[in-house]
């Protein structure tokens, strides 16, 4: 469908995303004869990009951690909760738009910082770039980018970015990341806490894969100057060397709050903090002042077994909200965005009925990048935009922000 008929309405990607894609692809269908270039199942939407990729890359991105119980049960536990639709409310126009950390956003969905983009599509994080500044969807672009931070940056123009920090063992490396972001025009740190170091990966470790090592997904170190001030040679002169520091240094097992605070001091942008599961933890990060939390368990991708993202939300909004009531100001503001799982509309919508302010798209989107690089990536938002869209609208809803527990029931309640 890359080959737009003239005879097919355009559409604002800033609204109406719904009927106008729906009726710019029946459109191209009925009178041009051209189907979507991409599936549209998000199943079908995997195996496809499975074609386009090496076993091993496949593996790394379709894998999680152990026996992908968890990965799983981000899927099944969403059937738990069931959309309550209202009919007669005129629905005609709609907001998608959502205010985070003072930000405007126009969707209440940012894509997730997923990393080492160049084993997916040789254009790597500069097609997702291109095709989130096209649409106007925010980026989280990730420490284990294949493309340096500030190009990325440069790709997304005046679209949202947010910088996805790994702390590093070396805080001189952390700091010199923060300073880097906040430098390119980066609007949020989201430090990830879930990965001090890999998760037990089942299919990474059979394959014994591990991309960091073929140099794919280290450009922010190895260009970065105090990265490479703890090297003896240059990563051109010695590349196996580098990318071995880069392994030492990934991960920091004895991150703590402490390294929270250490990031804060470094940083004026908004700090978020991303893989919280338990409701403690949660609180911890509101009373420290922390300016948000993703709610996540990193796609399954790190403790199998662990709870799944979407039953833990609940929890955690609780907690949040709970933190207000008691006079804490520290809640006023505080975002709470989610991810793991988020396939269609109606996944998104339960997730923010349930109070996520936003949700963060993940694997779907690398697939779309796996099968057509950047026009992949801006088909997958399209229609994912325009599902949630029209979700919203079927669901008698006319605003992301106004939706609330009343919009879903939890089949499993006991009362
Ligand atoms: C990730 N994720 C991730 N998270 C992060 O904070 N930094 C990163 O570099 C990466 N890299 C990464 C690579 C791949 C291949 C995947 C699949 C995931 C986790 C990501 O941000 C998000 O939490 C998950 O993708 C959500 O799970 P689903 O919905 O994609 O299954």
């Amino acid at each position: 469908m890359t080959d737009d008929s003239s005879n097919t309405p355009t559409d604002d990607p800033s609204e109406a995303f719904g009927p106008n894609r729906q009726r710019e692809v029946y459109a191209s269908g009925m009178l041009a004869d051209l189907q979507p270039d991409l599936p549209i199942s998000p199943d079908e939407l995997r195996e496809e990009a499975m074609q386009s990729l090496s076993e091993e890359a496949y593996a790394y991105v379709a894998g999680s951690a152990g026996g992908e119980d968890t990965k799983a049960r981000n899927r099944e536990a969403f059937a738990r909760w069931r959309i309550v639709p209202r009919m007669l409310q005129d629905v005609a126009e709609r907001d998608l738009s959502v205010e985070l950390l003072d930000q405007e956003l126009s969707v209440p969905v940012l894509l997730a910082p997923i990393g080492v983009q160049s084993i997916i599509h040789e254009d790597g994080e500069m097609a997702t770039a291109r095709a989130a500044q096209d649409l106007g969807v925010p980026f989280v672009s990730s420490s284990a980018a294949s493309t340096r931070m500030e190009d990325v940056a440069d790709e997304l123009g005046d679209t949202t970015g947010w910088f996805q920090l790994y702390p590093s063992a070396d805080r001189d490396v952390t700091a010199s990341f923060l300073h880097r972001a906040e430098e390119a025009g980066y609007e949020a740190v989201v430090v990830t806490l879930d990965t001090p170091t890999m998760g037990w990966r089942e299919r990474d470790v059979e394959n014994a894969y591990l991309p960091f090592l073929d140099g794919e997904g280290v450009a922010n170190y190895l260009s970065d100057p105090a990265f490479r001030e703890s090297l003896d040679a240059p990563p051109e002169e010695d590349e196996r060397a580098a990318l071995w520091q880069f392994i030492e240094q990934f991960g920091d097992l004895s991150m703590d709050w402490d390294t929270i605070e250490f990031v804060r001091e470094q940083t004026d942008l908004p700090v978020i903090l991303k893989g919280i599961l338990h409701p403690a933890d949660a609180r911890e990060a509101v009373e420290r002042g922390v300016d948000g939390v993703v709610v996540s368990n990193h796609g399954g991708r790190q403790v199998d077994g662990a709870i799944s993202a979407v039953e833990a939300l609940p929890r955690i909004v609780d907690v949040v909200d709970d933190v207000g009531e008691s006079g804490g100001t520290a809640a006023d503001g505080f975002a709470v965005l989610f991810d793991s799982g988020i396939r269609r509309g109606a996944d998104a919508i339960k997730a923010l009925a349930l109070g996520a302010d936003a949700v963060l798209l993940g694997r779907p989107y690398v697939y779309g990048l796996a099968i057509d690089g950047e026009q992949g990536v801006r088909e997958v938002c399209e229609n994912f935009l325009a599902d949630l869209d029209l979700t919203l609208a079927l669901s008698g809803q006319d605003s992301v922000t106004e939706l609330d527990e009343s919009v879903v029931i939890d089949t499993e309640a006991t009362n």
